[in-house]
């Protein structure tokens, strides 16, 4: 079976990254006998260089005649650090969600055993966090009506009764499969966006969920509580800029933002990224860790519905990190370029038996390293 990838690498350490993702997805086609054929287009700010646009026309028709968008990183200081740029590569990306209609971002964040020394948190608070963001992504402050007054400005936050039910399914959904508990964090004690969701929530909860047990938190008492205890949550469900905002602090439980990726959902061709940024200091140096857009190409493996396909990659990840093998940001014993990194896990999924053979003469003292 064939599938049509839009590859949209991206800025600053975009490319990098991606480029190992496509090497896992080669060997996960070839254990697994999976054709992909990749679509690279443009977006971002290298985009705006090229054509003036962060997202061009041409860009949106490739993704939306694909079977899967896999994105890198987008975002250039140069942008960042003027406030009167008039074209911003963030627009290509907020533009594509809207026209994909992405309205969910999916993010999965876990405690894993050998990164535990990264986080900040102390390690008997993360032990057991394994826990799944559900951001609204097309909605609420990010899209309202903005603009300057004579002497102001003004972002309206909005939301409809069908934004808010029809990620609030997918929310349940994923509830099912896991430990069945839905946390909805908000606002309600001040915003009337969020006693709506509140509303919603509850009527879903009740009428179509009666085995999820749904609890509400506001969203300042939930930024505590995620790092306070990040077990107690399951599946944690919210609107856009609270979103946008607790999953970048819960990359903490993970150790290394570079480790956690995402899928956003929707109307259209879905899209797999990892969380972070382009981190244009480390660009081109090959030190950058592919984890997290590798384990965006996992989820979108689960997406097609080759669930082993996924799995195949995720133990991978885990294989390499219990051996204590990261790139610099992860401060294991072993570090190894991006590059290298995205070879040994393509490497682990093509010839899983070679490694566990050699792993036998590891043990012998035959042999070092995989
Ligand atoms: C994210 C990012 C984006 C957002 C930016 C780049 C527009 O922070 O995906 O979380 O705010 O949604
Ligand atoms: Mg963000």
């Amino acid at each position: 079976m064939i599938k049509k990838i839009a590859v949209l690498a991206g800025d600053g350490i975009g490319p990098e990254v991606v480029t190992q993702a496509i090497k896992v997805l080669e060997a996960v086609g070839e254990r697994y006998n999976r054709q992909f054929i990749y679509r690279p287009a443009e977006v971002g700010a290298s985009a705006i260089d090229k054509t003036g646009d962060p997202l061009p026309q041409e860009t949106i028709d490739v993704c939306l005649e694909a079977d899967a968008v896999l994105f890198g990183a987008i975002g250039h200081p140069k942008y960042d650090n003027d406030p009167n740029a008039k074209v911003r590569p963030e627009q290509g990306l907020l533009k594509l969600r809207k026209t994909l209609g992405l309205y969910a971002n999916i993010r999965p964040v876990t405690a894993y055993a050998p990164l535990l020394h990264l986080s900040p948190l102390k390690e008997d608070r993360l032990s057991g966090a394994d826990l799944l963001i559900l951001r609204e992504l097309t909605g609420g402050i990010y899209f309202g009506e903005k603009g300057r007054t004579e002497n102001g400005a003004y972002d309206h936050c909005t939301y409809t009764v069908h934004e808010i039910e029809r990620i609030t399914r997918l929310a349940f959904n994923y509830a099912l499969q896991r430990r069945q508990r839905v946390t909805l964090v908000d606002k309600a004690n001040v915003l009337e966006t969020s006693r709506l969701w509140r509303e919603v929530v509850k009527r879903i909860a009740e009428q179509e969920y009666p085995q999820v047990v749904l609890d509400w938190m506001f969203v300042d008492n939930a930024a505590m509580q995620l790092i306070l205890n990040p077990a107690q949550f399951d599946v944690i469900l919210t609107e856009n800029m609270f979103g946008d905002i607790i999953s970048d602090e819960a990359s903490v439980i993970a150790g290394s933002l570079g480790m956690l990726p995402s899928a956003s959902v929707g109307e259209r061709t879905a899209l797999f990224e990892p969380i972070h940024g382009s981190y244009p200091q480390a660009a081109g140096q090959d030190i950058a860790n592919p984890i997290g857009t590798i384990l965006s190409a996992a989820m979108m493996l689960e997406s097609f519905g080759w669930n082993e396909e996924a799995n195949a990659v995720r133990q991978a990840v885990g294989y390499l990190l219990a051996k204590g093998i990261g790139t610099p940001d992860l401060k294991l014993p072993i570090v190894h370029s991006c590059s290298h990194i995205g070879d040994m896990l393509a490497h682990l999924i093509t010839e899983p038996d070679a490694v566990f053979l050699r792993e036998e003469k590891i043990h012998l003292g035959m042999s070092t390293i995989i």
